[in-house]
């Protein structure tokens, strides 16, 4: 990769929010389903419920909420925005979601857009929401992380469906001084030679449109997971990307306040934390509630430990987040808060 140019402003993390459907889905109601119990579930993954949007609720209503409460942290006015970037892997609409974002929250000077990489897709957006800030294009930016693959899941696999929940999280993103900057460092990498492990591939109907003329109509199928290969790529992976951030700023984990990866199992979690030493109090977990979300997950989780006052103003966070693609990247963050 060529060399990073110099980078004209900092970027500043000033608001977050979050927001979950209201239904909740415990294992063992899950149990009575499919061929599971609340032990195993909780022993492989960590999960204990998860949350799974209703028929009133969509990645609309659900990322709106967080962005408003992101917004309302940051102290914006709505007009002020200038991007709303939605990681999404599951809109309400195939054209994307953000444009409908921006509407339910009347942010009419925003551009806005989808953004697809699967669960590492709010890490993603994150940083190309970054580069408009820094190069001085923009000066506010709304990241929205949300998934509902409660959609997508097969409610009678239970190799899958008893990982996925859905959810929302924003993060409210401002340019800064240089010397102020929130996004420290981070990598980004895809892999699509291992992409057959994790798929939500299409499915049609055949249709002759003409003589020689043959087409399939879009559609969707289930999740496709071949859990183990995910489970190797992460354990593998996410160490490796997270060591190459660190050295290349030369942080030593030790100085790290939080380590915040993507919510995909606690063993996932615990073996990152083990490799760089790194004591459960600073791992962020909230699995236990939650499940997988997904691109929600990293902000989720971030705006719950801000709400609750465990991330406070200068903290230094690695995150990482991994998933479908293959995708995954990592991220040395410092959270400044509301002014
Ligand atoms: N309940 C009970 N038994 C189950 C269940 C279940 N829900 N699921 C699988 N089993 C059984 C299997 O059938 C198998 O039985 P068998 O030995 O009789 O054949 C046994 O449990 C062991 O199955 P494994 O697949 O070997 O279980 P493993 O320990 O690997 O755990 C898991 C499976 C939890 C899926 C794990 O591999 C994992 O977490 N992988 C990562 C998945 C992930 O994070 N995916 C999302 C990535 S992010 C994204 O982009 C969306």
């Amino acid at each position: 990769m060529a060399e990073l140019p110099q980078n004209l402003f900092g970027v500043a993390l000033v608001g977050s929010g979050s927001a979950i459907p209201s239904q909740s889905l415990t294992n063992d109601q899950l149990g009575q389903r499919v061929d599971t119990s609340d032990s195993w579930i909780r022993t492989r993954t960590g999960i204990g419920a998860r949350r799974v949007i209703g028929p009133d609720e969509s990645i609309t209503s659900l990322s709106s909420k967080a962005a408003l409460a992101a917004v309302e942290m940051a102290g914006w006015n709505l007009e002020s925005i200038d991007l709303i970037l939605l990681a999404t892997s599951t809109p309400d609409d195939l054209f994307g979601s953000a444009t409908a974002i921006q509407a339910e929250l009347g942010a009419k000077n925003s551009v806005c857009f989808d953004l697809t990489a699967a669960c590492s897709g709010f890490l993603f957006s994150l940083v190309t929401a970054a580069q408009f800030l820094r190069t001085g294009a923009m000066k506010r930016a709304l990241v929205i992380g949300a998934d509902q693959l409660s959609r997508w899941v097969d409610w009678d696999d239970r190799r899958s469906c008893v990982l996925f929940g859905d959810g929302a999280g924003a993060l409210a993103l401002e340019a800064t001084s240089p010397e102020s900057d929130g996004l420290i460092g981070f990598k980004l990498k895809s892999d699509g030679f291992r992409g057959n492990c994790l798929n939500l591939p299409q499915v049609g109907k055949y249709l002759s449109l003409a003589s020689g003329i043959n087409h399939q109509q879009g559609g969707f199928e289930f999740i496709q997971m071949n859990g183990q290969e995910v489970y190797k790529f992460a354990v593998r992976e996410v160490p490796l990307i997270l060591a190459e951030v660190l050295e290349l700023h030369e942080i030593h984990p030790d100085k790290l306040d939080w380590l915040l990866l993507h919510q995909a199992n606690q063993r996932i979690l615990d073996s990152v934390a083990e490799r760089f030493s790194i004591p459960n109090e600073k791992v962020l977990s909230n699995l236990s509630s939650y499940g997988n979300t997904s691109a929600a997950t990293i902000p989720l989780m971030l705006d719950e430990a801000v709400q609750d006052g465990r991330i406070q103003s200068g903290n230094l966070i690695a995150s990482s987040g991994f998933g479908a693609g293959l995708s995954w990247g990592a991220a040395l963050i410092r959270w400044q808060g509301p002014a």
